[in-house]
Parts: structure tokens; C-alpha cells; sequence
């Protein structure tokens, strides 16, 4: 499954427009900079390894728009990065092409390298899995991250049950319950407060999430609630594996401290999808993201194998 394509007329891209779904599968073509700039911001496309592509792809459009693509999202490092290969490359079109292929690429072997250890994980019958916004091949441009030793354990034809957080609020755990539902894998939509109950319960073997950010020490920054889960999996001695490339690790950063953690509008709070939940006077906060500490993650799984 791809969520980007290059168009088939001309230097342009079409990606699936991830705010309709999981309501409707449409695509939309990118013929700018500007529209792919656009299209970050507003989540269009979302997940870091594929805001790194599709930014790679908007900077082949035209050479200039550097500052304008690395100011659509601050968090995701995948971005600058993407951004750095394709800026020093001779031919930015192939550059862009060749990151869209190595971070699918990477997502397969994170497959790979991620399956032995959902299986060591498995307490019974079942292997059940807890999993926090979508890190699946929405998210990627291909396999996914968290999702792909989901999806490697799944082709083993292992016993599944996943449950999907909510991730509120703009909700990506309807993305990762529509990807499961097309692959075919059991799976429960819960809110966002239950898995520590469920983890309490002992109905979680293993919690897998992917990476905005992971900074040298090996802290952690993903989508917001994260954290909570990895204490709730320390509290209840379940590992809490995190899988992503290794565009995903910003080396120059000592700690998570350091991570720049994007405040998205208030609007997503108070509301989804053209309903309100709240006045439009409701002062809210709405940080995006939050940083796991190392010492919370049993193990970061990359393309180039497992770090404990
Ligand atoms: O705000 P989003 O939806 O772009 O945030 C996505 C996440 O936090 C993902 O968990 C992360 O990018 C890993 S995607 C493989």
C-alpha cells in the first residue's frame, strides 16, 4: 500500500488526502511547492517519515522553497532531513525518488527486525498489541513503522489483536483502525485513557509506537500521550518498543528537552471534523506531541536492527 505516488503527467505527486479518511480514500495531486507545504501543514499528509518524502518531493518542485517546506512542522526531524539530502543532491528528483524507496525500504526490515520480538512478547493464544496514533503505511509512504512487525506478524500467520488508541485530537487511531481493517487484522478502537487499564488487566502483551524525533540519548518524541502509555507499560512490566527509521534520530540533540514540541490551534480541541465540542471561548492548550524517556523504552527498532 503507498499513500504517495509521483503523478503520471509531468513533475507532480498525488498523495491520499489523510483528513477525509476514514470516511472516504482520496487522492489529491501536488503540483507545488506551495500546495505540498500546504498540504504538511494541514495534515494532508502527516507521520514523520512521510513528511520527510513528500517535503523531498516539494523541494524538487522548486529548489527555493527550502524555508518555506522546513517551517510547515517543527517536530518531525525526518523533515530537515529529507529536506538536506535532496538540497546538496545534483538531480532533486531523483533525490526524492531515492528517499521515498530507502524509507520504504527501511520500514520492510523494521518489519523484519520487529517481529522476533512481538513474538517473544506473546503470553498466549493471542498476540495482543497496544499501539498510539498511526504509524502505519499512511504514516510512511509504505509498510509502516510500529505497524509493520504488525503487518510481518500477521503474514506469519500469528494470532493478532491490536488495540488502537484514539489519539486524540485529530484522531490518527481511526487511521491505524481503517489500515488494520484493509489488512484484515483483529483490532479494537479504544480512547485514549484505557489502555492502562487494560494494561493493568493483563491484556496487553506489548506496546509498539514509531518516532517524530529520538535524540542521541535515546529519548523519544512522538504524537502526545505516548508517555503515559510507557509508564503505564513500565508499571506493568510490558515492554514498550519503539520502531523507526533512522532518518527518525537527530544525533546533534544531547536529550529530549531539546525536542521542539509543535502547538497546533486550539480548533482541533474544540472540535473534529465540522462538529463542535466545545464553545469557541474555551481557552485549550494543544501540545502535539510529548517525549518518552529513554529509560521508559525497552528498545528502538530500526532498519538497521534493535538498540536497547
Ligand atoms: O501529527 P502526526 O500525525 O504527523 O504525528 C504522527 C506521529 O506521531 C507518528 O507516531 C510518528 O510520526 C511516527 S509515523 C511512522
Amino acid at each position: 500500500m503507498k499513500a504517495l505516488r509521483e503523478a503520471s503527467s509531468g513533475r507532480a505527486i498525488e498523495v491520499i488526502d489523510q483528513t477525509k479518511l476514514p470516511f472516504a480514500l482520496q487522492w489529491v495531486t501536488l503540483r507545488t511547492a506551495e500546495e505540498v507545504a500546504h498540504a504538511i501543514k494541514t495534515m494532508v499528509v502527516r507521520g514523520a517519515p512521510l513528511i520527510g518524502v513528500t517535503a523531498a518531493y516539494g523541494l524538487a518542485m522548486n529548489a527555493g522553497a527550502y524555508d518555506l517546506l522546513k517551517a510547515t512542522r517543527p517536530t518531525a526531524v525526518n523533515l530537515a532531513w529529507a529536506l538536506d539530502k535532496v538540497r546538496t543532491s545534483r538531480d532533486l528528483w531523483a533525490a526524492a525518488r531515492e528517499i521515498a524507496a530507502s524509507e520504504s525500504e527501511a520500514c520492510r526490515r523494521i518489519g523484519d527486525f520487529g517481529l522476533p520480538l512481538l513474538e517473544k512478547a506473546r503470553r498466549g493464544d493471542t498476540l495482543r498489541v497496544l499501539t498510539h496514533c498511526n504509524a502505519g503505511w499512511l504514516a510512511t509512504g509504505d509498510w509502516g513503522t510500529a505497524l509493520a512487525p504488525i503487518y510481518a506478524a500477521k503474514a506469519a500467520g500469528l494470532k493478532l489483536h491490536v488495540w488502537v488508541d484514539e489519539t486524540r485530537p485529530r484522531n490518527q487511531g481511526g487511521l491505524t483502525a481503517w489500515e488494520l481493517g484493509e489488512a484484515g487484522v483483529p483490532h479494537q478502537l479504544i480512547v485514549d485513557n484505557a489502555g492502562g487499564l487494560l494494561m493493568m488487566r493483563g491484556e496487553v502483551d506489548v506496546c509498539i509506537v514509531g518516532a517524530d524525533r529520538i535524540a542521541a540519548n535515546g529519548d523519544v518524541c512522538n504524537k502526545v500521550g505516548t508517555y503515559l502509555k510507557a509508564l503505564a507499560a513500565k508499571d506493568n512490566g510490558i515492554p514498550f518498543y519503539v520502531a523507526a527509521p533512522e532518518s527518525t534520530i537527530d544525533a546533534t540533540l544531547a536529550s529530549g528537552a531539546q525536542i521542539p514540541i509543535e502547538e497546533r490551534d486550539g480548533s482541533e480541541v474544540r472540535g473534529w471534523n465540522g462538529a463542535k465540542l466545545f464553545p469557541d471561548a474555551v481557552p485549550v492548550g494543544n501540545p502535539a506531541f510529548d517525549v518518552t524517556p529513554a529509560r521508559l523504552v525497552t528498545a528502538i527498532i530500526t532498519e538497521k536492527g534493535v538498540r536497547t
